[in-house]
């Protein structure tokens, strides 16, 4: 496995591996692996000849009060755990790499960026399309693995890989769970015992629901109210959405469809986790 921190030198080993026909896989990452994202190197190893994952913390898109600078790292960890799941190059790249000084070109998604997380998060998913629009540009990918944890970017980044005519194809790896039922999340490791006791209580209120739904409740509203009061019941939980939406533009349902999901953003203390669940 080998670490690439510059541009051209990347383009450079991939132009080789493109001109024998290989398939490149793309995993995209800001490091600290848990299983979720070496379930996604997975997914590219049994899908491509080449693996490349990148890990960067991406700056433009945490906001000004969000923990860019508390954000775990672990390049040495890093690395070994991408080496046993036979990724071939990790790109590596610092902030001055990936935005050179008067960077000013963005690329955003004017319908969905500001809707569930980004609600609260202004600006996070013009960040995460940039920042993935400039990987793929590098890269040149014949397909990236997205965690389905975040179901709202990856359904923006499908949205923008067909506007924007991208030649990757997109594939989503499932969410990754701890025994508990909390989803994998590199920012678990901020939760107190207390919060992290009562966080899988988010999971328990989304399968509780699936559920209710397969015994064939229909009313978006009243399944966002059942999953709301029951992640609401605990201490420590501070709730910033409860959404039932349909899976292309996000939009509010009253009534749940096939393609519909419950998607939850929750404070445990200083630590907000997200998780969602397909309902039918
Ligand atoms: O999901 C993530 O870890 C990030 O949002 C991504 C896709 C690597 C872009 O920085």
């Amino acid at each position: 496995m080998e670490i690439i921190k510059n541009i051209p030198e990347m383009r450079g080993v991939l132009k080789k591996h493109r001109r024998n026909d290989q398939v490149i896989g793309f995993v995209p990452t800001m490091g600290y692996f848990h299983e979720g994202h070496l379930s996604l190197m997975d997914i590219a190893r049994q899908k491509s000849d080449i693996v490349v994952v990148s890990l960067f913390v991406n700056p433009t898109q945490f906001g000004p009060d969000e923990d860019l600078d508390r954000y775990p790292r672990d390049i040495e960890r890093d690395e070994s755990l991408a080496e046993e799941r036979g990724v071939n190059y990790i790109f590596y790249p610092d902030a001055d790499e990936m935005y050179p000084p008067n960077f000013c070109t963005y690329v955003k998604n004017t319908e969905l960026s500001n809707l569930l997380c980004g609600a609260t998060r202004e600006n996070h998913f013009r960040g995460v399309t940039t920042i993935v629009s400039k990987l793929f540009n590098i890269i040149n990918p014949d397909l990236a693995v997205f965690g389905q944890k975040d179901h709202q970017q990856a359904i923006i980044i499908k949205r923008m890989v067909a506007d924007l005519n991208f030649p990757v194809e997109i594939v989503l790896g499932d969410i990754i769970r701890e025994e508990d039922g909390l989803a994998k999340s590199s920012r678990n490791v901020y939760l107190n015992e207390e919060e992290r006791e009562q966080a899988p209580i988010i999971y328990q209120a989304l399968t509780e629901a699936k559920k209710l739904v397969e015994k064939g409740e229909r009313s978006a509203g009243d399944i966002k109210k059942f999953i709301y009061e029951k992640i609401d019941s605990v201490e420590h939980s501070d709730i910033e959405y409860v959404e039932i939406v349909e899976d292309t533009m996000l939009k509010s349902v009253r009534k749940i469809k096939p393609g519909c999901f419950a998607a939850v953003a929750v404070w445990f203390g200083e630590t907000r986790l997200i998780d969602n669940v397909i309902l039918l």
